[in-house]
Protein backbone atom coordinates (compact mmCIF):
# COMPACT_ATOMS: atom_id res chain seq x y z
CA UNK A 1 0.00 0.00 0.00
CA UNK A 2 2.81 2.57 0.82
CA UNK A 3 4.86 4.16 3.66
CA UNK A 4 3.20 6.21 6.73
CA UNK A 5 5.69 8.28 8.62
CA UNK A 6 4.30 8.54 11.90
CA UNK A 7 5.77 11.66 13.80
CA UNK A 8 6.07 11.73 17.57
CA UNK A 9 2.48 12.79 18.77
CA UNK A 10 0.94 11.13 15.83
CA UNK A 11 -1.28 7.58 15.94
CA UNK A 12 -1.30 4.99 13.30
CA UNK A 13 -4.58 2.83 13.10
CA UNK A 14 -3.07 -0.53 11.12
CA UNK A 15 -6.23 -2.53 10.71
CA UNK A 16 -6.33 -6.54 10.72
CA UNK A 17 -4.87 -8.66 8.59
CA UNK A 18 -2.40 -5.81 7.13
CA UNK A 19 1.03 -6.75 6.94
CA UNK A 20 3.16 -3.95 7.89
CA UNK A 21 6.22 -3.48 9.23
CA UNK A 22 7.87 -0.57 11.24
CA UNK A 23 11.02 0.93 11.10
CA UNK A 24 12.47 3.38 13.64
CA UNK A 25 15.33 6.39 13.16
CA UNK A 26 16.59 5.99 16.74
CA UNK A 27 15.25 4.83 19.97
CA UNK A 28 11.68 4.83 20.16
CA UNK A 29 8.80 4.49 22.16
CA UNK A 30 5.36 4.40 22.12
CA UNK A 31 1.97 2.90 23.12
CA UNK A 32 -0.01 -0.41 21.28
CA UNK A 33 -3.50 -0.84 21.44
CA UNK A 34 -4.83 -4.20 20.06
CA UNK A 35 -8.89 -4.49 19.72
CA UNK A 36 -10.15 -8.40 18.67
CA UNK A 37 -13.73 -7.24 17.99
CA UNK A 38 -14.88 -4.41 15.49
CA UNK A 39 -12.81 -1.17 13.74
CA UNK A 40 -12.24 2.32 15.21
CA UNK A 41 -14.48 4.87 14.24
CA UNK A 42 -15.10 7.99 14.60
CA UNK A 43 -17.67 8.93 17.34
CA UNK A 44 -21.01 10.28 16.46
CA UNK A 45 -20.89 14.24 17.29
CA UNK A 46 -24.41 14.24 18.90
CA UNK A 47 -25.56 17.82 19.65
CA UNK A 48 -22.20 19.32 18.59
CA UNK A 49 -23.26 18.52 15.00
CA UNK A 50 -20.68 18.47 11.67
CA UNK A 51 -17.62 20.11 13.35
CA UNK A 52 -15.73 18.96 16.54
CA UNK A 53 -13.25 16.76 17.81
CA UNK A 54 -11.44 14.78 15.10
CA UNK A 55 -12.09 15.94 11.80
CA UNK A 56 -12.36 13.45 8.83
CA UNK A 57 -10.07 15.69 6.60
CA UNK A 58 -6.92 14.91 9.16
CA UNK A 59 -6.95 11.05 9.03
CA UNK A 60 -3.45 10.73 6.47
CA UNK A 61 -3.33 7.35 4.42
CA UNK A 62 0.06 5.66 3.19
CA UNK A 63 1.91 7.36 0.08
CA UNK A 64 1.92 4.60 -2.42
CA UNK A 65 5.27 2.59 -2.78
CA UNK A 66 6.42 -0.68 -3.56
CA UNK A 67 9.69 -2.20 -3.43
CA UNK A 68 10.91 -5.04 -5.64
CA UNK A 69 13.56 -7.13 -3.79
CA UNK A 70 14.72 -10.22 -3.43
CA UNK A 71 16.32 -11.85 -0.24
CA UNK A 72 14.95 -13.82 2.54
CA UNK A 73 12.07 -12.01 4.60
CA UNK A 74 10.19 -13.30 7.80
CA UNK A 75 6.70 -12.47 7.85
CA UNK A 76 4.80 -12.93 11.41
CA UNK A 77 1.43 -13.46 11.61
CA UNK A 78 -0.95 -13.72 14.60
CA UNK A 79 -3.27 -17.00 14.61
CA UNK A 80 -6.16 -17.89 17.44
CA UNK A 81 -3.55 -16.07 19.85
CA UNK A 82 -0.61 -17.16 18.94
CA UNK A 83 2.40 -16.08 16.90
CA UNK A 84 3.53 -17.89 13.84
CA UNK A 85 6.57 -17.22 11.17
CA UNK A 86 7.48 -18.15 7.62
CA UNK A 87 9.84 -16.91 5.40
CA UNK A 88 9.76 -16.44 1.60
CA UNK A 89 12.64 -15.09 -0.81
CA UNK A 90 11.19 -11.54 -1.45
CA UNK A 91 9.07 -8.28 -0.09
CA UNK A 92 6.04 -8.74 0.95
CA UNK A 93 5.65 -4.93 0.02
CA UNK A 94 5.61 -5.65 -3.82
CA UNK A 95 2.38 -4.96 -4.86
CA UNK A 96 2.12 -2.53 -7.81
CA UNK A 97 -1.44 -2.39 -8.42
CA UNK A 98 -4.01 -2.10 -5.69
CA UNK A 99 -7.26 -0.38 -4.61
CA UNK A 100 -9.44 -0.16 -1.71
CA UNK A 101 -10.75 1.10 1.21
CA UNK A 102 -9.42 -0.98 3.75
CA UNK A 103 -5.98 1.12 4.51
CA UNK A 104 -3.79 2.02 7.32
CA UNK A 105 -3.80 5.53 8.16
CA UNK A 106 -2.27 8.44 10.79
CA UNK A 107 -3.80 10.64 12.77
CA UNK A 108 -1.75 14.07 14.11
CA UNK A 109 -3.35 14.65 17.55
CA UNK A 110 -2.10 18.26 17.36
CA UNK A 111 -5.13 18.87 14.99
CA UNK A 112 -7.79 17.83 17.38
CA UNK A 113 -10.25 20.05 18.16
CA UNK A 114 -11.08 19.96 22.20
CA UNK A 115 -14.24 20.77 23.59
CA UNK A 116 -14.54 21.35 27.21
CA UNK A 117 -17.07 23.57 29.64
CA UNK A 118 -16.64 27.24 29.79
CA UNK A 119 -19.07 27.50 32.88
CA UNK A 120 -18.61 24.82 35.40
CA UNK A 121 -18.34 21.75 36.23
CA UNK A 122 -15.80 18.72 34.97
CA UNK A 123 -17.33 17.01 31.62
CA UNK A 124 -16.83 13.68 31.31
CA UNK A 125 -13.67 12.41 29.36
CA UNK A 126 -16.04 11.02 26.84
CA UNK A 127 -16.01 14.61 25.18
CA UNK A 128 -12.08 14.01 24.39
CA UNK A 129 -12.61 10.80 22.07
CA UNK A 130 -10.56 11.03 19.26
CA UNK A 131 -12.14 7.54 17.86
CA UNK A 132 -14.41 4.63 19.06
CA UNK A 133 -14.46 0.68 18.58
CA UNK A 134 -17.89 0.38 19.91
CA UNK A 135 -19.25 -2.95 21.00
CA UNK A 136 -22.61 -4.86 19.91
CA UNK A 137 -24.05 -3.21 23.78
CA UNK A 138 -24.90 0.79 22.55
CA UNK A 139 -22.56 2.71 24.74
CA UNK A 140 -20.43 0.32 25.36
CA UNK A 141 -16.89 0.38 24.06
CA UNK A 142 -15.09 -2.20 23.16
CA UNK A 143 -11.89 0.77 23.44
CA UNK A 144 -12.36 4.42 22.93
CA UNK A 145 -9.14 6.02 22.57
CA UNK A 146 -9.42 9.70 24.21
CA UNK A 147 -6.60 12.14 24.74
CA UNK A 148 -6.14 15.17 27.26
CA UNK A 149 -4.00 17.85 24.80
CA UNK A 150 -3.32 21.20 24.99
CA UNK A 151 -6.29 23.49 26.40
CA UNK A 152 -7.91 26.32 28.37
CA UNK A 153 -9.23 25.56 31.65
CA UNK A 154 -12.03 28.41 32.78
CA UNK A 155 -14.67 26.76 34.69
CA UNK A 156 -15.87 28.71 37.87
CA UNK A 157 -17.05 27.28 40.93
CA UNK A 158 -15.27 23.95 40.01
CA UNK A 159 -12.99 20.98 40.85
CA UNK A 160 -11.29 21.41 37.51
CA UNK A 161 -9.49 17.63 37.57
CA UNK A 162 -11.02 15.01 36.88
CA UNK A 163 -13.57 14.20 39.55
CA UNK A 164 -13.44 10.80 42.02
CA UNK A 165 -15.49 8.17 40.44
CA UNK A 166 -15.38 4.58 39.59
CA UNK A 167 -17.14 2.93 36.37
CA UNK A 168 -18.15 -0.16 34.62
CA UNK A 169 -14.97 0.45 32.15
CA UNK A 170 -10.94 0.24 32.43
CA UNK A 171 -8.77 2.56 32.08
CA UNK A 172 -5.34 2.82 30.82
CA UNK A 173 -3.77 5.29 30.70
CA UNK A 174 -0.30 6.98 29.08
CA UNK A 175 1.43 9.74 29.10
CA UNK A 176 3.32 10.97 26.12
CA UNK A 177 4.40 14.35 27.57
CA UNK A 178 4.51 17.35 30.00
CA UNK A 179 2.32 16.53 33.32
CA UNK A 180 -0.95 15.46 33.75
CA UNK A 181 -3.29 17.71 35.51
CA UNK A 182 -4.79 14.86 37.91
CA UNK A 183 -0.94 13.55 38.80
CA UNK A 184 1.33 16.47 38.03
CA UNK A 185 4.17 14.92 39.30
CA UNK A 186 3.13 11.21 39.64
CA UNK A 187 2.91 10.12 35.76
CA UNK A 188 5.71 11.09 33.77
CA UNK A 189 5.87 10.41 30.16
CA UNK A 190 6.03 7.12 28.92
CA UNK A 191 4.19 5.94 32.05
CA UNK A 192 0.97 4.03 32.52
CA UNK A 193 -1.84 3.50 34.52
CA UNK A 194 -4.64 0.90 34.90
CA UNK A 195 -7.79 1.80 36.88
CA UNK A 196 -9.53 -1.36 36.24
CA UNK A 197 -13.69 -1.99 36.59
CA UNK A 198 -15.36 -0.22 39.39
CA UNK A 199 -11.64 0.45 40.91
CA UNK A 200 -12.60 3.70 42.64
CA UNK A 201 -9.56 6.33 41.05
CA UNK A 202 -9.48 10.14 40.79
CA UNK A 203 -6.68 13.09 41.59
CA UNK A 204 -3.31 12.73 43.81
CA UNK A 205 -3.29 14.80 47.01
CA UNK A 206 -0.95 17.37 45.07
CA UNK A 207 -3.35 18.00 42.77
CA UNK A 208 -6.16 17.65 44.71
CA UNK A 209 -4.29 20.63 47.28
CA UNK A 210 -4.21 22.55 43.96
CA UNK A 211 -7.39 22.25 42.68
CA UNK A 212 -9.24 23.26 46.19
CA UNK A 213 -6.53 26.33 46.42
CA UNK A 214 -6.16 27.65 42.74
CA UNK A 215 -7.21 30.84 41.60
CA UNK A 216 -10.08 29.82 39.24
CA UNK A 217 -8.93 32.48 36.45
CA UNK A 218 -8.43 30.96 32.92
CA UNK A 219 -5.33 28.47 32.80
CA UNK A 220 -3.67 27.28 29.86
CA UNK A 221 -2.64 23.71 30.09
CA UNK A 222 0.71 24.01 27.69
CA UNK A 223 2.28 21.43 26.24
CA UNK A 224 0.57 18.12 28.27
CA UNK A 225 -0.14 15.17 26.12
CA UNK A 226 -1.98 12.05 27.86
CA UNK A 227 -4.18 9.48 26.84
CA UNK A 228 -6.68 6.94 27.50
CA UNK A 229 -7.49 3.69 26.17
CA UNK A 230 -11.02 2.68 27.77
CA UNK A 231 -12.66 -0.37 27.48
CA UNK A 232 -15.67 -2.19 28.63
CA UNK A 233 -12.93 -5.55 29.56
CA UNK A 234 -11.26 -6.22 32.00
CA UNK A 235 -7.05 -6.34 30.95
CA UNK A 236 -4.74 -8.66 32.31
CA UNK A 237 -1.44 -7.88 32.91
CA UNK A 238 1.63 -9.90 31.29
CA UNK A 239 4.27 -11.19 33.60
CA UNK A 240 6.30 -7.94 31.88
CA UNK A 241 3.79 -5.76 33.12
CA UNK A 242 4.16 -7.14 36.86
CA UNK A 243 7.86 -6.83 36.95
CA UNK A 244 9.36 -5.45 40.33
CA UNK A 245 11.62 -3.04 38.37
CA UNK A 246 8.70 -1.09 36.32
CA UNK A 247 5.86 -1.39 38.54
CA UNK A 248 4.71 0.87 41.05
CA UNK A 249 4.04 -0.82 44.16
CA UNK A 250 3.37 2.57 46.07
CA UNK A 251 0.72 3.85 43.55
CA UNK A 252 -1.91 3.80 46.26
CA UNK A 253 -0.15 6.14 48.86
CA UNK A 254 -0.63 9.38 46.52
CA UNK A 255 -4.41 9.72 47.63
CA UNK A 256 -3.26 9.07 51.55
CA UNK A 257 -2.41 12.96 52.28
CA UNK A 258 -6.28 13.76 50.69
CA UNK A 259 -8.27 14.96 53.65
CA UNK A 260 -12.08 15.25 54.89
CA UNK A 261 -12.45 19.10 54.18
CA UNK A 262 -16.08 19.55 54.27
CA UNK A 263 -17.49 21.10 57.01
CA UNK A 264 -21.35 22.05 57.53
CA UNK A 265 -21.06 24.63 59.70
CA UNK A 266 -18.52 27.00 58.34
CA UNK A 267 -19.36 29.78 56.28
CA UNK A 268 -17.19 28.55 53.38
CA UNK A 269 -17.74 24.81 53.69
CA UNK A 270 -14.21 23.95 54.59
CA UNK A 271 -13.28 22.81 57.60
CA UNK A 272 -10.33 22.64 60.07
CA UNK A 273 -8.50 20.09 58.27
CA UNK A 274 -8.59 21.65 55.48
CA UNK A 275 -5.38 21.01 53.67
CA UNK A 276 -5.11 25.17 52.02
CA UNK A 277 -2.31 27.08 53.57
CA UNK A 278 -3.28 29.66 56.57
CA UNK A 279 -4.87 32.17 54.16
CA UNK A 280 -6.01 34.24 56.77
CA UNK A 281 -6.92 36.35 54.16
CA UNK A 282 -9.29 34.60 52.30
CA UNK A 283 -12.19 34.39 54.70
CA UNK A 284 -11.94 38.09 56.29
CA UNK A 285 -14.18 40.62 55.31
CA UNK A 286 -11.19 43.33 55.54
CA UNK A 287 -7.73 43.22 54.28
CA UNK A 288 -4.97 41.73 56.49
CA UNK A 289 -2.28 44.52 57.72
CA UNK A 290 1.32 43.85 57.65
CA UNK A 291 1.01 46.42 60.61
CA UNK A 292 4.38 48.00 59.26
CA UNK A 293 4.48 50.97 57.27
CA UNK A 294 4.60 49.60 53.23
CA UNK A 295 7.07 47.11 52.56
CA UNK A 296 8.90 46.21 49.19
CA UNK A 297 8.15 42.30 49.49
CA UNK A 298 4.62 41.28 49.73
CA UNK A 299 3.83 37.86 51.39
CA UNK A 300 0.72 35.61 50.44
CA UNK A 301 -2.94 37.87 51.53
CA UNK A 302 -4.82 40.95 51.12
CA UNK A 303 -3.04 44.13 51.85
CA UNK A 304 -4.18 48.05 51.57
CA UNK A 305 -2.25 49.57 48.81
CA UNK A 306 -0.43 52.50 50.18
CA UNK A 307 -1.06 51.48 53.90
CA UNK A 308 0.22 48.08 53.87
CA UNK A 309 2.02 47.87 50.27
CA UNK A 310 3.52 50.74 47.98
CA UNK A 311 2.54 50.70 44.41
CA UNK A 312 4.87 49.50 41.70
CA UNK A 313 6.15 46.53 39.28
CA UNK A 314 6.68 43.65 41.76
CA UNK A 315 7.86 40.12 40.52
CA UNK A 316 7.31 36.90 42.63
CA UNK A 317 9.59 33.73 41.40
CA UNK A 318 6.57 31.62 41.42
CA UNK A 319 4.23 29.32 42.98
CA UNK A 320 4.91 28.59 46.80
CA UNK A 321 5.00 24.85 46.00
CA UNK A 322 6.11 23.32 43.05
CA UNK A 323 2.91 21.63 41.49
CA UNK A 324 0.49 24.78 42.43
CA UNK A 325 -0.07 28.01 41.09
CA UNK A 326 0.48 31.76 42.03
CA UNK A 327 -2.83 33.54 41.75
CA UNK A 328 -3.02 37.63 42.16
CA UNK A 329 -6.09 40.06 42.38
CA UNK A 330 -5.71 43.78 42.10
CA UNK A 331 -8.78 45.33 43.81
CA UNK A 332 -10.82 48.15 43.23
CA UNK A 333 -12.03 48.10 47.22
CA UNK A 334 -10.69 46.88 50.65
CA UNK A 335 -14.05 44.50 51.37
CA UNK A 336 -13.89 41.17 51.23
CA UNK A 337 -12.56 38.80 48.77
CA UNK A 338 -15.39 38.77 45.88
CA UNK A 339 -15.35 38.92 42.40
CA UNK A 340 -17.18 42.22 42.04
CA UNK A 341 -13.77 44.39 42.86
CA UNK A 342 -11.36 42.39 40.81
CA UNK A 343 -9.39 45.24 38.48
CA UNK A 344 -6.69 42.18 37.42
CA UNK A 345 -6.21 39.15 38.01
CA UNK A 346 -3.45 36.54 36.99
CA UNK A 347 -2.19 32.92 37.75
CA UNK A 348 0.48 30.77 36.77
CA UNK A 349 2.70 27.93 37.87
CA UNK A 350 6.15 30.25 36.38
CA UNK A 351 7.24 33.60 38.15
CA UNK A 352 5.49 36.65 37.28
CA UNK A 353 4.83 40.44 36.98
CA UNK A 354 2.48 42.79 38.60
CA UNK A 355 1.94 46.40 38.26
CA UNK A 356 0.16 47.61 41.30
CA UNK A 357 -0.75 51.04 40.29
CA UNK A 358 -1.45 53.73 43.39
CA UNK A 359 -4.97 53.95 42.38
CA UNK A 360 -5.77 50.63 44.03
CA UNK A 361 -7.39 49.80 46.89
CA UNK A 362 -6.01 46.21 47.21
CA UNK A 363 -3.52 43.92 46.21
CA UNK A 364 -4.10 40.11 47.16
CA UNK A 365 -1.32 37.05 46.77
CA UNK A 366 -2.76 33.61 46.47
CA UNK A 367 0.12 30.79 47.37
CA UNK A 368 2.79 32.94 46.03
CA UNK A 369 6.86 33.58 46.58
CA UNK A 370 6.57 36.93 48.23
CA UNK A 371 6.38 39.66 45.40
CA UNK A 372 9.35 41.73 45.54
CA UNK A 373 9.41 45.18 44.59
CA UNK A 374 11.90 45.89 40.95
CA UNK A 375 10.67 49.28 39.96
CA UNK A 376 8.30 52.40 41.92
FE1 LIG B 1 -11.46 7.33 35.33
Amino acid sequence: MGLLEVPPGHISVVQRGIRFSVEVSGPSRGYVCEVFNGHFVLPDLGPIGANGLAAPRDFEHPVAAYEKRECEYTVIQKFLGELWSAKQGHSPYDVVGWHGNYVPYRYDLAKYCVINSVSFDHLDPSIFTVITCQSAEPGVAVCDFAIFPPRWMVQEKTFRPPYYHRNVMSEFMGNIRGAYDAKPKGFLPGGASLHSVTMGHGPDANAFKKATTDVLVPVKLEDALAFMFESTYLFKLTPYALQENILDKEYYKCWEHIVPTFDPNSADGYGPNQPMPPLCVRLHETPCSTGNPPVGSIPDGVFAVGRDVKPGTYKSLGPASPGLSCGWYRRSSLGGTSSDNIIDVGSSSGPQYVRIAPTDAAFESVLCQPWVLVSP
